[in-house]
């Protein structure tokens, strides 16, 4: 970071011009800094088998977390939100480790499910419960004990964690008694230990004593035959805050105050045999925080009772550090005015007087407009950061190869007011409703909107109950219409079931149907990309219980032929016979073998079949195929409900493919042309599959305010 012409730098990027381009205040990160950090904690253990599992909760952005995971390091989360951010980042599940003093039951299943490397467990009822899911997983799952050696760090306070008197890991004294008592567990196995001294460490001394401890403890616990594979040293390598370019600027010369990467490690490998460990270590300030910083603009310069205040648009709310642990954090003007300095206090808009990011700082005299950068904020910034006083969040940007990218949006108006109803439901203790649920006046409904070989959808997830009240037959027939609304074939909501989520689909003029196929492919992916963190392989829906399956972020989903549904029929249309066969894939399909797919009046034909007096009351979905190799056939469906063609019907491939295998001998798989797409449907251990293209189109939000349902 260097001035030019009096204008601050990063890089060859001139920081104002972002601040033109996006408004203040911002986060931003610069993507050769953090590489840089990264590869200095790496190399510093070079020779040493080791994994670097980033800590995710110096910063989460999930662009940032991909180019961590795609520079082949690992994670450390401490949270199911952590987890699920980790794995959408790239983070390869065997590299993945869970700390965390309050795991919940959900969590830890979570990061069993996923198949991750190990837990780091902090106390002998939360390794039961491991012990309890991986037992239903039939797993084995590996964790470390995390152990509390009474170590001071010399650091503040609130970020001490491996000291007498702190809520983390497990005693010292009480581990081999704890490991002793694991091993007869049948379904966790312990490889070794962790200890995570705390954070913001820039004395050498903590880091001796733990290496010491580490050494006695691996000779005493091996001693008595329990063998520890990996030494988990967890994170908490400082940096020198006042200091800010060592790593980013030659230029400065300065000695860094804090212990080095090299110096850490070399603490712990001076100390210890490690050649048939593996060493984890778990950074996360040292790698983010100096590729980071704040932008901020100054509102208001003023001055009260002789102090001078310069009053900034980023509050404690966007960055607490100043005003949580008092820490100092250099402040910049983006642009120089002269050498001349004033002592000043540096404040948000926050109505709190420990709002705050600099107290009586000798700065550059600075003009009401003018722009400042807080340095060192990369690490516990805006992943720390709060809608508190209602104020939105801010957006982060990246220069990389001097471009920059908006890496998160600034938060939008609609996030502070979703999720949050208006009017709700009164509930008594007895769990009874006991007020009717009023007319939705400013109701705001989420969704996704999904393409399937195209067939299009708008999912709404309402599990929350955001539907309650409104007249969904209504609804969801304006919400289909094309051109005065989203338009859709269908819409899909997901209820809570008793385990798993229930599903309903509904066609375009409102009316329920019992399945759909393409539908459950849509949603299958709407699944994965917002819900996974409590997402289930099983949905139900009124055909039954559907399995789901990913191959990479394509789902597969299982679908039903009710076999005893099955019957030829010939009907009399037009004075002509057509002989077809009646089955039920979820819906009802009447299915024509041979005709010319291409036939224009198809359709005209399809119509009288679909209200044909044979299928009353329910009617029926018209598709007729064609064999075109031995492992495809084509295929036009009429679907009753959208009472026109479309371009692809999922239940109806499902019914030609039983069609096609009875009839004309065809094997599994079999791909079958539509309009919208090719679909495969393929048989698994007797149970059939449906996949094909899916994607999501966008998510809106619609807005009931002006509508009546
Ligand atoms: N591993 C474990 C188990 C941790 O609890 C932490 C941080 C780390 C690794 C990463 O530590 P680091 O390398 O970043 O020091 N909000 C505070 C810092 C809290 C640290 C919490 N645990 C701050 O802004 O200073």
């Amino acid at each position: 970071m260097k001035y030019i012409d009096s204008d601050l730098y990063w890089g060859k990027v001139k920081v104002k011009d972002i601040a033109k381009l996006v408004g203040t205040p911002f986060y931003l990160y610069k993507y050769d800094v953090i590489n840089r950090a990264f590869k200095k904690v790496d190399n510093a253990f070079e020779g040493i088998e080791h994994i670097l599992c980033y800590a995710l909760k110096a910063n989460s952005n999930l662009f940032i977390l991909k180019m961590i995971s795609q520079w082949g390091y690992g994670a450390e989360v401490v949270s199911g939100g952590e987890l699920l951010l980790a794995l959408k980042g790239g983070f390869k599940p065997e590299k993945i480790v869970f700390s965390g003093s309050g795991k919940s039951e959900t969590e830890i299943e979570y990061g069993i499910k996923n198949n991750i490397l190990l837990f780091n467990a902090e106390s002998w009822k939360e390794i039961l419960i491991i012990n309890k899911i991986s037992k239903k997983y039939k797993k084995i799952q590996k964790i470390l004990i995390r152990i509390n050696p009474d170590i001071n760090p010399e650091t503040h306070r609130y970020t001490t964690t491996g000291l007498k008197g702190e809520k983390f890991g497990i005693e010292w004294k009480k581990v081999p008694e704890v490991l002793t008592k694991t091993k007869l567990l049948s379904n966790v196995k312990t490889v070794g230990i962790h200890i995570h001294l705390g954070s913001q460490i820039v004395k050498k001394e903590p880091f001796i004593m733990c290496a010491n401890f580490i050494k006695k403890f691996i000779k005493t616990a091996e001693s008595s035959g329990i063998k520890l594979k990996y030494i988990n040293i967890g994170g908490g390598l400082g940096i020198d805050y006042e200091n800010d370019f060592p790593i980013s600027d030659k230029v400065s010369g300065k000695k860094e105050k804090a212990l080095t990467a090299k110096e850490w490690a070399d603490t712990f490998i001076y100390k210890n045999n490690w050649r048939d460990k593996i060493l984890i270590i778990e950074p996360g300030r040292f790698v983010m925080a100096k590729g980071g910083i704040i932008v901020t603009k100054i509102l208001y310069k003023k001055r009260s009772f002789g102090k001078i205040f310069y009053i900034v648009d980023a509050g404690m709310n966007d960055f607490i550090r100043p005003s949580l642990y008092n820490a100092y954090h250099n402040i910049m003007p983006l642009q120089k005015r002269g050498e001349k300095q004033i002592n000043v206090d540096v404040v948000g808009p926050i109505c709190e007087s420990g709002d705050f990011f600099a107290k009586n700082r000798n700065l550059p005299v600075q003009k009401n407009g003018d722009l400042l950068a807080i340095l060192s904020a990369g690490a516990y910034g805006r992943c720390f950061s709060s809608n508190y006083n209602s104020r939105l969040r801010i957006p982060e940007i990246l220069i990389k190869n001097n471009k920059t990218a908006i890496i998160r949006h600034k938060e939008s108006a609609n996030e502070l007011i979703n999720n949050q109803p208006i009017e709700t439901i009164w509930i008594d203790l007895k769990g009874k409703q006991t007020t009717k649920f009023l007319k939705n006046k400013n109701l705001s409904i989420p969704f996704g909107k999904f393409s399937a070989t195209g067939n299009d959808f708008i999912i709404i997830d309402n599990r929350e109950n955001i539907l309650k009240g409104l007249n969904l037959k209504n609804l969801f027939s304006y919400i289909c219409q094309r051109k005065t609304s989203a338009g859709a074939d269908g819409v899909i909501v997901i209820e809570k079931g008793e385990k798993k989520y229930r599903v309903s689909f509904y066609n375009p003029d409102g009316s329920t149907a019992e399945s759909c196929g393409n539908g459950l492919r849509a949603l299958a992916l709407f699944l994965m990309k917002h819900n996974t963190l409590f997402s289930e392989q099983i949905i139900e829906s009124k055909d039954g219980i559907h399995e789901i399956k990913f191959q990479g972020n394509k789902p597969k989903v299982q679908m039903f032929i009710f076999k005893k549904s099955f019957k030829e029929k010939t009907l009399l249309i037009d004075n002509k016979k057509i002989k077809g066969y009646i089955i039920n894939s979820g819906v009802p399909h009447f299915v024509i073998l041979g005709k010319n797919t291409e036939d224009p009046k198809l359709m005209d034909t399809a119509k009288k079949i679909r209200f044909n007096s044979v299928f009353e009351p329910f009617g029926t979905n018209v598709d007729f195929i064609k064999k075109i190799k031995t492992d495809k056939i084509m295929i036009r469906t009429y679907e009753r409900g959208v009472e026109a063609e479309t371009l692809s019907c999922g239940t109806g491939a499902v019914a030609a493919y039983y069609i096609a295998r009875k009839i004309l001998k065809l094997k599994s798989p079999i791909k079958v042309i539509t309009k919208g797409g090719e679909l495969i449907i393929s048989e698994e251990k007797g149970k059939i599959f449906l996949s094909g293209e899916v994607k999501e189109v966008y998510q809106g939000v619609f807005n009931l305010a002006d509508i009546q349902f």
